[in-house]
């Protein structure tokens, strides 16, 4: 495993083109699910900035708070309740540039504007969901769900 994340000075979809191989070879051949999310989590965190990164995992009929980096989060969210509920119900990605225009968002922290949830599936089920917060408004496009999306495919053989 490579000690340091090379992080491109380019666009933020060369970031992205560089960030996919090596967040690939990070979780290859590690079986621990927390281990390998936690290091997602952790080279987004680091690639971006982002405000807050982490995951939602699927328990039961609920959403439980998993491995994030940023300021401490609501730990269970109710399925179809919130952005990520949301997204986990309808199992699409949500891009929301306002948080306050989003009917039931849950508001973890008064800071956070703008916010991409992307499902993640095992075997057509979705098993967790990535949440991605920025405390700028109108801070993620398709780029951003592009390349997450593709980073989510590859996440879902961690589970
Ligand atoms: N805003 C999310 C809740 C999770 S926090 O943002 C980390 C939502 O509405 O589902």
């Amino acid at each position: 495993m490579a000690e340091n994340l090379i992080i491109s000075a380019g666009s933020k979809e060369e970031k992205y083109k560089d960030l996919l191989p090596q967040i690939k070879g990070l979780v290859t051949g590690e079986p621990n699910l927390m281990a390998n999310l936690a290091n997602v989590a952790a080279a987004l965190k680091e690639t971006f900035g982002f405000f807050w990164v982490g995951f939602y995992l699927v328990e039961h009929d609920e959403l439980v708070l998993g491995t994030f980096q940023g300021p401490i989060a609501c730990t269970r969210i109710r399925k179809g309740k919130g952005v990520c509920g949301t997204s986990w119900l309808e199992d699409k990605t949500l891009l929301v540039p306002d948080v306050d225009a989003f009917p039931g968002h849950i508001a973890c922290s008064s800071a956070s504007k703008s916010e991409i949830v992307v499902p993640i599936r095992k075997y057509d089920q979705v098993v967790a969901v990535l949440d991605v917060d920025s405390d700028l408004l109108n801070d993620f496009d398709e780029t951003d769900q592009k390349y997450l999306e593709e980073l989510m495919l590859c996440v879902s053989d961690c589970f």
